[in-house]
């Protein structure tokens, strides 16, 4: 910790995981850089006992990436905390993939899902019929990161499916909910272009190669090995982005129209031959914002960081809500 010289120095704690004590290695040069702007660092694990929230100004969730089978304790640790960004009602919202739901409900184009609710109580036949019967689909939780139990599956391959059923078994076992998806052959074409905002203005965007090749493996990782690279987003991409993010501040409970733009949000895209990108994941709670792949994009998370301290708590957004 530094703390410049006479006046109190704003301090802000970056958040992380137990696993990555010093950040992940994309996010680690930002303490210098927060405290070139002046200000007072803390990096903190999230479940940590012994870290004291109440000394920091603000504290801004990074690799927190291991909440997926503890949600609910997360939920309530960005409750307790006023000072949390993106605030707790935001982490609610959004740590749930649900939130793809409400977004098509409001017509966004997103992956059309099927959605298995573990308190259905599916037999394995009534899996098997839900499953697609053509071409390949994918089961994901709809609370995961990282691609963590993520698996890609051929509907017309009996070895296929019969792995899809013990997978989707498995999770809804575990009191979790499927989301079924085809799987996006644009994906495997193109890849998805992640476009990073902060406070609404766009800042770069990323491409992520694709990520599955068959059926769900267990990993001790925090997340499956991603192949990021430096891209150019299109004008109509970085407009689809910025229509998701409008709408999604009108569907966030305890957000309005009238609420700041968020710290930092990011929106994972897959491209189509000649219709508007389609929504894989809004990203507003730990993305990974891969600042080494674009010019000045650290000097610009730093500077958004230093700005949401000065503005302070959105006084219309309700971060209990
Ligand atoms: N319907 C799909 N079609 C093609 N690829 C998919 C699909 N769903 C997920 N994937 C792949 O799996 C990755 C992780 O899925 P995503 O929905 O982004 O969840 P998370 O990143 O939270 O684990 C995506 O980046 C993509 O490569
Ligand atoms: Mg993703």
């Amino acid at each position: 910790m530094t703390s410049t010289s006479g006046a109190h120095s704003a301090r802000v704690a970056l958040v992380t995981c137990a696993d990555l004590p010093e950040l992940d290695e994309e996010d680690a040069p930002l303490v210098g850089l927060l405290e070139d702007r002046g200000l007072a660092v803390g990096v903190e694990v999230w479940d940590d006992p012994a870290a004291d929230w109440s000394a920091y100004d603000l504290v801004v969730v990074r690799s927190a990436w291991d909440y997926s089978l503890r949600r609910r304790e997360f939920l309530d640790w960005a409750r307790s905390l006023p000072t949390l960004r993106n605030p707790a009602n935001v982490v609610a919202w959004n740590s749930d993939k649900h939130y793809l739901a409400d977004l098509a409900k409001d017509g966004q184009s997103v992956v059309e899902t099927l959605w298995l609710e573990p308190e259905r109580g599916y037999s394995k036949r009534d899996l098997h019929n839900r499953f697609p019967a053509r071409e390949d689909f994918v089961l994901k939780p709809a609370v995961s990161a990282g691609s963590l139990d993520t698996g890609r599956y051929t509907a017309t391959n009996a070895d296929s499916r019969r792995l899809a059923i013990m997978h989707a078994h498995r999770l809804l076992e575990a009191g979790r909910s499927v989301m079924v998806q085809r799987y996006m052959p644009e994906v495997d074409a193109f890849g998805e272009t992640a476009l990073v905002f902060l406070h609404g203005e766009f800042s770069h965007a990323v491409h992520k190669g694709p990520m599955l090749v068959g059926a769900d493996e267990p990993t001790d990782g925090l997340y499956k090995p991603e192949v990021m690279s430096p891209f150019a987003a299109s004008e109509l991409e970085i407009d689809t982005a910025k229509e998701i993010l409008a709408f999604a501040r009108e569907r966030i409970p305890g957000r309005s129209a009238g609420s700041r733009p968020l710290l930092y949000a990011r929106v994972d895209l897959v491209r189509r031959e000649g219709q508007r990108p389609v929504l894989m994941e809004l990203e507003l709670v730990e993305p990974s914002l891969f600042p080494s792949l674009a010019d000045g994009a650290l000097d610009r998370i730093a500077d958004a960081i230093v700005r949401e301290i000065e503005l302070g708590p959105d006084p219309r957004n309700d971060a209990s809500a």
